[in-house]
């Protein structure tokens, strides 16, 4: 008796879990519950990583980042700013070290093109009569590193200099949060559902489709913007599901709502979601491009197959009804690649042979720098170098280089150009 006074409450709960265990264990009541248990931890543990006050805000790059995000070499950025006082002068960190703003580094640029002093590959925004590139980061199989590379990517060609919108198709909503915004916290926030859904004639007028530019959001990158994504883009499905397709077929409204804007990019960037959707459908009808990216196993060469035959079937639906719609490029991007993992190197080899040269030359290596900078939602680009050894964030740094100067070479070959013989 002494026991259950003690203890009473603790046998209480086990009489109850017995209790409700004999009765069975309600399916609902119980995922629902553990649902909401996550739930509540994830976003504690996001509120402790991310105060509200502690938006994000992107570091200065050393000298020799500078170079590479201008691309000179570092005695001609010396002369560059000794005969140009004006120009941003950098400011000294860590004692002796000169670092520059990513805005200094943009006015360096534009400085340098503005003289003619850059190669072709270096003037990095379009020209009269190149159009923006629209391209989607895509697969579906998850965790191959589409948001991974939509992030990397986007975040490198805007410090590249191009007018750079990431957009988030993702329910999930991995990207949103890669850029430091928790959907959770902002029940309201605009989404690229707010400017695709069709208008509700059933419902009070106000209820069609908001202006792009009221979705878009800058981000802490300059040249950097990004349409973020919620729960919410589900509606579309449903709605899409019950639309007459004949006024506003499915497959326009990512086009149509982006055309506003279009013009003020010269990247435009999706992140899909891992499965094929109408919006994901709409966004692939938008794009000119296309990035695969996969990771060397031999179970997702399988799925990738799938996918394909899938995507393909899909869309020549779309194409005998609005005509065919010829791509500037599709490649593979093999992502999380370990080049000492001899099955790896196997199943690139065998990718590359017999994918026809679609294959991208240079792969995303897998990281533990990569992994570590994501604990905080940080990129390869925004995290402190010093806080890595610096061996092992040199030789993710360096495969982040390498996977956005192929893809700026094809996004220039899509403008017309041939600057690195893409
Ligand atoms: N190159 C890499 N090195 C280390 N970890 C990576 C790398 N790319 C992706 N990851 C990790 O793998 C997981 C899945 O990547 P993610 O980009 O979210 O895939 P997807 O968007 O295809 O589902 C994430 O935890 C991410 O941090
Ligand atoms: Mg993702």
């Amino acid at each position: 008796m002494a026991y259950r006074e003690k203890y009473g409450s603790q046998i209480k709960n086990i009489e109850e879990t017995m209790g409700q265990r004999n009765m069975g264990i309600s399916g609902s009541g119980t995922l629902d519950r553990h649902a909401t248990l996550i739930a509540d931890q994830l976003v504690q543990h996001r509120d402790r990583l991310l105060e509200p006050a502690d938006i994000k805000v992107l570091r200065p790059f050393s000298f020799k980042e500078t170079c590479h995000w201008i691309g000179v070499n570092q005695n001609s950025l010396r002369h560059t700013l000794r005969t140009n006082p004006s120009l941003p002068q950098g400011t000294m960190l860590r004692g002796t070290r000169r670092h520059f703003e990513a805005v200094d580094i943009h006015a360096i640029r534009d400085h340098l093109i503005e003289h003619g002093r850059l190669g072709p590959g270096d003037v990095t925004c379009r020209r009269a009569g190149e159009a923006p590139a629209v391209i989607a980061s895509i697969n579906l199989k998850g965790g191959v590193g589409k948001s991974t590379s939509a992030q990397h990517l986007s975040q490198s060609l805007a410090m590249r200099g191009y007018r750079t919108l990431v957009v988030d198709l993702d329910a999930q909503a991995s990207l949103t949060q890669l850029f430091g915004i928790v959907p959770e916290r902002e029940p309201d926030m605009r989404t690229l559902y707010d400017a695709i859904r069709y208008h509700d004639d059933d419902e009070p007028e106000g209820t069609g489709p908001v202006d792009i530019r009221d979705v878009v959001q800058t981000t802490h990158i300059p040249r950097l913007d990004l349409i973020p994504s919620n729960m919410q883009i589900m509606e579309f499905e449903h709605e899409t599901a019950g639309h007459d397709q004949r006024r506003a077929p499915f497959f326009l409204r990512v086009e149509e709502a982006l055309a506003p804007i279009r013009d003020d990019y010269d990247v435009i960037l999706f992140d899909c979601p891992p499965q094929m959707s109408f919006a994901v459908m709409s966004a692939l009808f938008a794009c000119t491009s296309l990035l695969v990216t996969v990771t060397a196993s031999f179970v997702d060469v399988m799925s990738l197959g799938t996918f394909l035959g899938m995507t393909g079937e899909m869309m020549s639906v779309i194409e005998q009804r609005q005509g065919e719609r010829p791509y500037d490029w599709i490649k593979y991007l093999i992502t999380r690649y370990n080049p000492t993992d001899q099955p790896s190197v196997q199943v690139a080899g065998y990718l590359r042979s017999i994918l026809e040269g679609a294959v991208m030359t240079n792969e995303f290596y897998l990281s533990t720098a990569i992994a570590d900078a994501a604990t905080t939602s940080d990129s390869i680009v925004e995290v402190d170098p010093s806080t890595f050894h610096r061996q092992t964030y040199q030789r993710a740094w360096d495969s982040v280089a390498r996977v956005s100067g192929e893809l700026e070479a094809l996004i220039q070959s899509g403008w017309g150009r041939d600057i690195h013989g893409a």
